[in-house]
This record gives structure tokens, C-alpha cells and sequence, in this order.
């Protein structure tokens, strides 16, 4: 056996049904809001990463499956998707005729972190950007977009988590009080932020490492020097959530892992999955668009963990009704023959049907339905469908009727919606 590589997993055809129903739920949320989708290339060069997340940050020092393709090119396997749409952006210059565009794209992508749970290798997002639009209320409203879509599928322990970073006029002012507190909290930090602190600061704010939180608990926070507009701008987002009856926290410690990001930068968290408690994450990177070679188009967005949103519902225990509506018990070869015909026919139509197709007894076949947990079992025997019927019969009240072959199809369609026979 050639088993997985570590970190990569198998979504089985049960899970499958879980991620079908919140990947259903989130586009149809998406593109009421307007969203459209986007498919991108799981693979780009390493440097359109580089540029965008930052070198100093651990998703591009650590993180990232990057490799010489044949001819010597590094290339990288995404490991977020926020990059790659803004490229797509450029480089068909959308922001040509009309700047405002919003898409979402859902896919896998590749970090490779420690495995441990709700942490993969390659991992799943929902994502969602909007560019061309600096108004806070857009910030707000993509955060009550992932609220909803949460409240829809049951997620009940989710909490909104959101800071301010400011621009690139007032963050220098920050990251030098924070540079001039780090000194002085040196001797106490971890290797990663003696290494780092100088080129990427705010990094120091994000460790995990207990001794460096705690030398940092004191740090200063960034809400006391944001400019006049960056306070402007926090306090309409702040404002718009609480119109939308959305909680929040505000938490001065949230940097985010990525470089891109200007202003608005919120994070849900859950109790419910552990160590890994962010289910979503996201802000604004209005200077990215620019940086990476386009037009000045202020951008905003989300990503959503997938795997992670999964196993909460799935531990909510989430019922799918994924039972087929019938089953059908063909008794000879040539009720099989009509029979799958018939099922094919009732697919058309939004029926869950199944059958056997080896010929076995009535009994075991009834065996099967109820272990399928099938709703109706229609019994088609040659007897009855040489004289033109068939047998429905209702698997919760055992009652049983015969329906005419003759316009079976709608005949049986309208008795599983009206749900009785
Ligand atoms: P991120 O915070 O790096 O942001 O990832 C977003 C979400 O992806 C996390 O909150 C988490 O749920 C999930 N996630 C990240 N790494 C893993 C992993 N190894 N295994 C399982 N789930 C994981 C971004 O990626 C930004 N691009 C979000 C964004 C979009 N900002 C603006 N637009």
C-alpha cells in the first residue's frame, strides 16, 4: 500500500455530503450579495506570493511547497487564494471599465504547517473579494456575509474578531513605538522574533510562543495612533456591524499573518475546534492591487476554512437528508430493464431513486430499502407490469397502493411531495 503523504486526507463520500451542503449554502449567500465565481490555477510563480504575503512572514519562510519546475522556474503551490485573484485582476486589467468587481472562489491550497487537528497540508478556503470599493460598510457587510452563512448552518460558537492596521501613513508611526517597545522586551522573545522583528514587527504581536505574549502584553496598540481617516473608517465599520446587530470584539493583538493588509482586519474564532480556533480571517489590502503592478483600486475580502467550518457542523451532528426518496425493487430481467429506465427518468426530475440490478429476491430488496432508509419502495414485478401497474409502498405506514406504469414518472413525483401516499 503507498499510503497518503502527511497532512493530505480523503474526504470520504459521507463528509463529501457535508461540504456539498455549505459549499450550496455559501454560493447561493455569495451570489446574492452579488459575487461571482472565480476559478483560478492551484499553481503560480513563488514570487506573486513572495510579493504579496510578505517575505518575512511564516506562510513564505516556513510554509510553502515551492519547487523548480522543469526548466528551473520556482514555482509555488498556492497556499492562499487572495493573491492569485488580485494577479487574475491585473492581468486581464478588469479594473479597466468598471473597477468594482466581486468574486469568490473555493478551493484547496497548500501550507505545510504542522499537521494536527483542523490543520492540513492542503486545506480548503472560501474565499471572497471585492475590489474597487474603499467604503467601510463593504467591510462590514462581508463579515455579515460569513456570519450569516454561520448562522444558516448552525455554527453557534463564533465570535468576530476585528482591529484596525492602519495605512502606510500612520502604521510607521506605530511599528516605531512598537520597535522601541520590542527592544526593551528583547531578551525575552523567541528566535523567530529577534530574527524578524526588525523588518516585520507586527509578526511579534502575532507569536504564539507563551514567553513572547506575555513580554508583549503591554505592548502599545496601534488603535492609539491610526490616523484621522483609518479611525474614520474603523469606527464606520464598527458602527455598520452594530446596525446589523453583529457582536464583535476589538483586539489589538489581531495582525493578521499576512502583510497585505490595510485598515479592517477581523478574524472569527469558535470554541469548538481546539488550538485551531480561526474559522475565517480576512481584511482589507487596499496598496496590494498597486503593488503587484495595477491600477490604485482599494480591495477587501475573506477566506473561510472549509475543513474547519466541516467539522463543526459535523460535530453539531448535522442531519443530511441524503436517504434516497425510493427505491426500487425490480423482481425479473425485464423489470430491470424498465426499472432503470425509470430511475434515470425520475433523476430528470429531482428524484433520489436507487435500485439493485442483480435480480434478487423481494425480501432482500425490502432488506436493502430499509437499511437505505428509503422513504417509498416501488415494486415492479413482470405480473403487474404486464397488466400495466406497479406497487408504491410507503416504508413509515406500510400502506401500499398501485400507481399505472402509464405516466408514472409525475404520478410518483407528486406523491413524494405531497409526502404521503
Ligand atoms: P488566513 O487567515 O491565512 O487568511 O486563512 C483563512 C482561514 O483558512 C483560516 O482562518 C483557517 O480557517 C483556514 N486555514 C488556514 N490554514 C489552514 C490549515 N493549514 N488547515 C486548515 N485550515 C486552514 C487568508 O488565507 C487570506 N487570504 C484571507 C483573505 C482573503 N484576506 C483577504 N481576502
Amino acid at each position: 500500500m503507498i499510503p497518503l503523504i502527511r497532512g493530505f486526507r480523503d474526504i470520504l463520500p459521507d463528509e463529501v455530503k457535508i461540504w456539498q451542503h455549505i459549499e450550496k449554502t455559501a454560493k447561493k449567500i455569495l451570489e446574492d450579495f452579488g459575487f461571482k465565481e472565480i476559478r483560478l490555477p492551484v499553481m503560480e510563480r513563488s514570487e506573486l506570493f513572495a510579493r504579496s504575503i510578505g517575505e518575512n512572514t511564516d506562510i513564505v519562510e516556513k510554509e510553502m511547497y515551492t519547487f523548480p519546475d522543469r526548466k528551473g522556474d520556482l514555482v509555488t503551490l498556492r497556499p492562499e487564494a487572495t493573491a492569485s485573484v488580485v494577479r487574475s485582476y491585473i492581468q486581464h486589467k478588469m479594473y479597466a471599465q468598471d473597477p468594482v468587481k466581486k468574486f469568490y472562489t473555493i478551493g484547496p491550497m497548500f501550507r505545510r504547517e504542522r499537521p494536527q487537528k483542523g490543520r492540513f497540508r492542503q486545506f480548503y478556503q472560501i474565499n471572497a473579494e471585492v475590489f474597487g470599493i474603499a467604503s467601510p460598510l463593504i467591510d462590514a457587510q462581508l463579515i455579515f456575509i460569513i456570519t450569516n452563512l454561520f448562522s444558516r448552518l448552525n455554527v453557534e460558537d463564533s465570535h468576530v474578531h476585528m482591529n484596525s492596521l492602519g495605512c502606510p501613513d500612520c502604521r510607521p508611526v506605530f511599528t516605531k513605538n512598537l520597535l522601541d517597545f520590542i527592544a526593551r522586551a528583547a531578551k525575552n522573545l523567541c528566535s523567530d522574533c529577534l530574527r524578524r522583528h526588525k523588518k516585520n514587527p507586527l509578526r511579534v504581536l502575532d507569536c504564539k510562543v507563551s514567553s513572547c505574549r506575555e513580554a508583549m502584553f503591554d505592548a502599545p496598540s496601534i488603535a492609539d495612533f491610526l490616523c484621522n481617516e483609518c479611525s474614520n473608517h474603523f469606527a464606520a465599520v464598527k458602527n455598520a456591524l452594530n446596525r446589523l446587530d453583529i457582536k464583535y470584539v476589538v483586539d489589538k493583538r489581531l495582525v493578521r499573518g499576512l502583510d497585505y493588509y490595510t485598515r479592517t482586519t477581523f478574524e472569527v474564532q469558535t470554541g469548538s475546534l481546539g488550538a485551531q480556533n480561526a474559522i475565517a480571517g480576512g481584511g482589507r489590502y487596499d496598496g496590494l492591487v498597486k503593488m503587484l503592478g495595477g491600477a490604485d483600486q482599494p480591495a477587501t475580502g475573506f477566506a473561510i476554512g472549509f475543513d474547519r467550518l466541516v467539522e463543526i457542523v459535523r460535530q453539531n451532528k448535522y442531519k443530511l437528508s441524503a436517504e434516497p426518496d425510493l427505491f426500487l425493487a425490480a423482481l425479473g430481467e425485464k423489470s430491470i430493464d424498465i426499472g432503470f429506465e425509470l430511475v434515470c427518468a425520475l433523476a430528470l426530475k429531482g428524484i433520489r431513486a436507487e435500485m439493485d440490478f442483480s435480480d434478487k429476491s423481494l425480501k432482500s430488496q425490502m432488506k436493502l430499502a430499509d437499511r437505505l432508509c428509503a422513504r417509498y419502495v416501488l415494486i415492479l414485478g413482470e405480473k403487474e407490469l404486464e397488466e400495466g401497474s406497479a406497487v408504491l409502498r410507503c416504508m413509515s405506514t406500510k400502506e401500499q397502493k398501485a400507481v399505472a406504469v402509464n405516466g408514472i414518472v409525475e404520478n410518483i413525483k407528486s406523491i413524494i411531495n405531497r409526502k404521503c401516499l
